[in-house]
């Protein structure tokens, strides 16, 4: 208990401070001795934390480079830390909450910094390599749950705000991927379970993945992938971006929750969202094409999403709109 006290009193003395704090200043700040703070030193270092040392000069926390924790998650946050799950490594955080999600709290977020076997729609895998992206999935359900045909949507819209208060310029392009400089930085993907006596949504889980300190990315992906460091050639410190993002879905989600009582407040809510997201929509205007599923291509001149998601391309036989697929920009115009 001492010992996680310490360790905590540490870590906030050199979160405050960008320079060296010295040895000794710790050591008189926790009333220990010099060799009692280089011990805490050493396990916050086992604990992942990169803390520099430098003789004559002391300690420095390299605040980029640290682990996911769920006392940092909850400090930055203000949210819990019951609510964090947090995993040194896992399989996937969506699999994860699809497979536990009848003895965990509504509200639950699993959290971590590697996938083994992220995944992403259309059965495809989700590149989450270790110590350089945030993968988190946050699992709903009870009776109070946000409406799930805006749910992608409110995330994505969501962790574009994020991104644009640390001065990125996502685009959205629907339904679940985030863009900044014509490449994806973040993926998500939401799973549910629909029970079929009473049409109910048992459960819904959505997943964020999250490329965030990358600086290289495999050479499948080296084209068209981006991280928040490499668009913006800095560092970030990995708990700060992951509850910050945490605060920014909850907040948009809470919006989507519809009861007899919040009906037009929700509907107010819906209609907001959907011209927010509408106004960060990638490839607004251009012509796409639009595939996935089992549907047939539509090429057309995107216009948009109507009020329920659905997206409108205006086509040479006037405009259509799709519920699903994926649509990329198509090199040759379009021509009426
Ligand atoms: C996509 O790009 O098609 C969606 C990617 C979604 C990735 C996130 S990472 C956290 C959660 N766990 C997963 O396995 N997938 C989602």
């Amino acid at each position: 208990m001492v010992m996680k006290m310490n360790k905590e009193k540490i870590l906030a003395i050199l979160r405050d401070n960008s320079d060296y704090v010295s040895g000794q200043k710790l050591a008189e700040e926790l009333s220990v001795s010099r060799n009692t703070v280089w011990k805490y030193i050493k396990a916050l270092q086992d604990e992942g934390y990169e803390i520099k040392s430098q003789t004559n000069r002391g300690y420095r926390l390299d605040k980029a480079t640290g682990r996911l924790s769920r006392s940092e998650l909850a400090r930055n946050s203000g949210i819990d830390p019951e609510r964090f799950l947090v995993f040194k490594e896992i399989n996937s955080t969506n699999t994860y909450l699809k497979e536990h999600h009848e003895e965990l709290e509504a509200d639950t977020v699993v959290i971590t910094d590697y996938q083994t076997g992220g995944r992403g729609r259309y059965g495809r895998t989700f590149y989450s390599p270790a110590g350089e992206g945030l993968y988190f999935s946050i699992l709903f359900k009870g009776n109070v749950m946000p409406e799930s045909e805006y749910l992608t949507m409110a995330a994505a819209l969501a962790v574009s705000e994020v991104l644009k208060d640390y001065g990125l310029i996502p685009s959205i392009k629907w339904v679940n991927d985030i863009f900044v400089n014509d490449r994806k930085l973040c993926g998500i993907l939401t799973e549910g379970e629909l029970e079929l006596e009473s049409g109910r949504i048992k459960y819904l889980v959505l997943g964020i993945g999250i490329n965030v300190n990358n600086i290289a990315f495999p050479e499948e992906l080296a084209e068209i992938a981006t991280s928040m460091k490499l668009s913006s050639g800095s560092s970030f410190d990995i708990n700060e971006v992951g509850a910050r993002m945490i605060s920014s879905v909850d907040q948009y989600t809470r919006k989507l929750i519809r009861t007899p009582d919040s009906e037009e407040v929700y509907l107010a809510n819906a209609a907001d969202l959907i011209q927010k997201y509408n106004d960060r929509l990638l490839y607004k205007g251009e012509t796409v094409t639009l595939s996935g599923g089992n549907r047939e291509e539509i090429t057309g001149t995107l216009l948009g999403t109507d009020a329920k998601g659905h997206l409108l391309l205006e086509t040479s036989v006037g405009i259509k709109s799709a519920a699903y697929g994926e649509y990329q920009l198509n090199k040759q115009k379009f021509s009426k």
